[in-house]
């Protein structure tokens, strides 16, 4: 356990096998200034490396899960600042994560709290949460995603009405389009995907990362090629001793006891 300035982080969960994820700048919005980010990043590798941990909840203390990238600390940057900086470059750490990630929507995902929400594999809100692009009344555009993952989930005609009005949307609407899979009851919200968390928590550890693996190729490539990996890694499934255990475990009707080998 350990605590960084703009993020919180426990193990939870009733095996404690759940890497919890606070973003703590609630008087910001939880806006995504850069100390932020590199504590999230920091969060995510310590959760990454630690053997015991399954599965990782994103969330947000206070009224937001984040909104947006901090305005303020962008404002006075020039061109050629976030061009030789590569500003922005270093926030794609969470949709590296090799362990899937729960984002658990508290509140307003706007801007790059929107996408931090799409880096993450799953995603839950709470109906009292609001979702928006607003890079637009800004005078820019989004800068870590929102014009690339809105159109896979939700398609053109969506993606171009939120990028371009700046538009906020509901959690209902957007479990509509996709970008979320469960609307909760604002006090449900953390339960419910921690209750994700522990029944993800409790398949293998190394198979679970080859789906999410498989599953996330299917953003990168045709239909063909994505069918030919999915096989392989199906297939290298065969090579662990927890596919040989669940199926057996199958059979002799008792519960698997995988050992994450
Ligand atoms: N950056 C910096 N500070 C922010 C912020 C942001 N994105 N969002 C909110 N804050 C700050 C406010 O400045 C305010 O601080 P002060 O008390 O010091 O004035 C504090 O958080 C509370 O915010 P509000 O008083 O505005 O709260 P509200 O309830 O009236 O409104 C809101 C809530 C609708 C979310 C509004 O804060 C808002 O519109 N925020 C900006 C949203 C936005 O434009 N996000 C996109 C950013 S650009 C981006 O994300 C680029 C990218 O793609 C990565």
């Amino acid at each position: 356990q350990f605590q960084r300035e703009f993020v919180l982080t426990e193990k939870t969960g009733s095996k404690k096998n759940i890497g919890l994820i606070t973003l703590n700048r609630p008087k910001a919005l939880n806006a995504l200034c850069d100390g932020l980010m590199k504590d999230l990043s920091d969060a995510v590798d310590e959760f990454e490396k630690d053997r015991e941990i399954a599965t990782l909840i994103i969330t947000g203390q206070g009224k937001a899960f984040a909104a947006g990238a901090d305005i303020k600390e962008m404002q006075s940057l020039t061109f050629a600042e976030v061009v030789t900086g590569g500003f922005l470059s270093h926030w794609l750490r969470v949709s590296q994560c090799r362990k899937p990630v729960i984002a658990a929507v508290n509140g307003y995902a706007l801007g790059g709290g929107c996408e931090l929400m799409m880096m993450c594999d799953i995603a839950y809100a709470s109906e009292t949460a609001k979702f928006g692009q607003p890079e637009i009344l800004i005078g820019t555009i989004p800068g870590a995603g929102g014009t690339q993952r809105i159109i896979k989930i939700a398609g053109k005609s969506k993606a171009m009405e939120i990028c371009l009005s700046g538009n906020q949307f509901s959690a209902a609407e957007a479990e509509k389009m996709g970008l979320v899979s469960k609307v909760l009851p604002p006090d449900q919200l953390l339960p419910e995907a921690i209750k994700l968390a522990e029944k993800i928590g409790n398949n293998s550890k190394i198979v679970v990362g080859l789906c999410k693996e498989a599953v996330n190729r299917a953003y990168e490539t045709t239909l063909t090629e994505g069918l030919n990996f999915e096989r392989r890694i199906f297939h290298s499934t065969f090579a662990t001793e927890d596919r040989q255990e669940g199926m057996s475990a199958f059979i002799e009707k008792r519960p698997p006891n995988f050992q994450d080998k």
